[in-house]
């Protein structure tokens, strides 16, 4: 099967390379953009692509979503196969794609968008067929989860972290959306998508790690904690799902504390197989290519699709889940949430820990006192 890639940075390199030895597979042209068609396999008009009859499948590696959404139906309009990295693109119009592909009859897979080199996906739409999923989660990001642990091994600062985890290639081309949660909150969306065949469009919550400082870092530590950015999704009735990202504060015994680097641990929960977790490299050039590689391979063994035949958009309800949080806030604002008990005090700041408070009203109290000006650290709290 020969496969042309979309995008020649970190991830498309190590596509490029990994097919020159592919059993079964033979890479095709590259697109660069113009100008930059320095060798003779690189193109750099999408038509030279999806008007090749050679050409047997896309790789799309580039990012964003448009033109990679253009690229995409050009491509499985042309009936070409459709594999892609890019989360951004499956979580804004995977449902458009799923239906296009299957009218097609091309197939459509992206376990590289959710984990990097973790088959959670690939997975999960396999135990889908069989068994009821009951939760899906897990650290889906590897640019904070290496940010995390070097601040904690290290005791680098914020800034230094961001720096070093872009250098090595795991953030996103703006880390904006690493850093704030919306790269994990994309992967969790894919995945309830896979699993319940609902991709939440709306109502969805996101908090990331932008507020965290060493300062905090250091005082999780002193009380035995890890933080680790964590997301969430279920089943919510009347078809909806919970879809949400936010830091975690778990133990330092417990299982995340253990994902160090740009670890990901992808674990989904089946009635019949109960809690399922699987850990491995969620960022960088090679982990996220093999993945697309093992999408390229499936497809020559008759791999289609990841979401089901009747998968539809649809929108979150997160007003069931509730936690423990600790915040760190300025004093004049300790009446935002029912406070279980003042930690530290430090100037005019507290840290706190809180009653027990429903995820909704952590995320829009945290948001509304950031408006007036307010800086708002939050975590929830792994309790028992
Ligand atoms: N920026 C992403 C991450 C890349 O850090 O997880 C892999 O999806």
């Amino acid at each position: 099967m020969k496969v042309a890639v979309l995008g020649y940075g970190t991830v498309g390199v190590g596509v490029y390379e990994m097919l020159q030895a592919a059993e079964g597979l033979e890479a095709g042209p590259v697109l660069v953009r113009p100008g930059k068609e320095n060798e003779a396999f690189k193109v750099s008009r999408i038509e030279d692509i999806v008007g090749d009859p050679t050409v047997d499948a896309v790789a799309e590696v580039m990012g964003g979503v448009e033109p990679a959404f253009s690229y995409a139906m050009a491509a499985i309009r042309a009936g070409k196969h459709f594999v892609t990295s890019n989360k951004a693109l499956v979580a804004a119009k995977g449902v458009e794609l799923n239906r296009a592909a299957r009218e097609a009859g091309v197939s459509f897979l992206f376990s590289a968008a959710c984990g990097g080199g973790v088959p959670i996906l690939h997975n999960l739409a396999r135990a889908v067929r069989t068994d009821e999923i009951l939760s899906v989660g897990g650290i889906l990001n590897g640019t904070t989860n290496f940010m995390l642990d070097q601040m904690q091994s290290t005791g680098k600062d914020y800034a230094d972290a961001l720096r070093e985890a872009q250098e090595l290639g795991y953030a996103e081309a703006d880390p904006t959306a690493d850093v704030t949660g919306l790269d994990a909150l994309r992967k969790i969306m894919l995945a309830c998508a896979v699993a319940w065949g609902v991709l939440p469009k709306e109502g969805l919550l996101n908090e990331g790690i932008d507020s965290l400082s060493a300062a905090d870092v250091k005082d999780f530590m002193a009380r035995g904690f890890v933080c680790r950015l964590v997301a969430s999704g279920q089943p919510a009735p009347e078809g909806k799902v919970s879809a949400y990202v936010e830091p975690v504060l778990v133990r330092a015994g417990d299982a995340e504390s253990a994902v160090l680097k740009n670890y990901n641990m992808a674990r989904y929960e089946g009635r019949n197989a109960g809690p399922i977790a699987m850990i491995g490299q969620g960022a960088g050039r090679y982990p996220t290519a093999s993945a697309v590689l093992r999408d390229l391979s499936g497809i020559c063994v008759g791999e289609a699709a990841m979401f089901p035949a009747d998968c539809v958009e649809g929108v979150a309800d997160n007003s069931a889940a509730a936690h423990a949080y600790y915040v760190r806030l300025p004093e004049a604002c300790a009446d935002a949430f029912p406070v279980r008990e003042v930690l530290a005090e430090d100037g005019e700041t507290l840290r706190v820990l809180t009653e027990t408070v429903s995820v909704q009203k952590m995320h829009e109290t945290a948001r509304a006192l950031r408006k007036a000006n307010n800086a708002v650290f939050f975590a929830a709290v792994r309790e028992g």
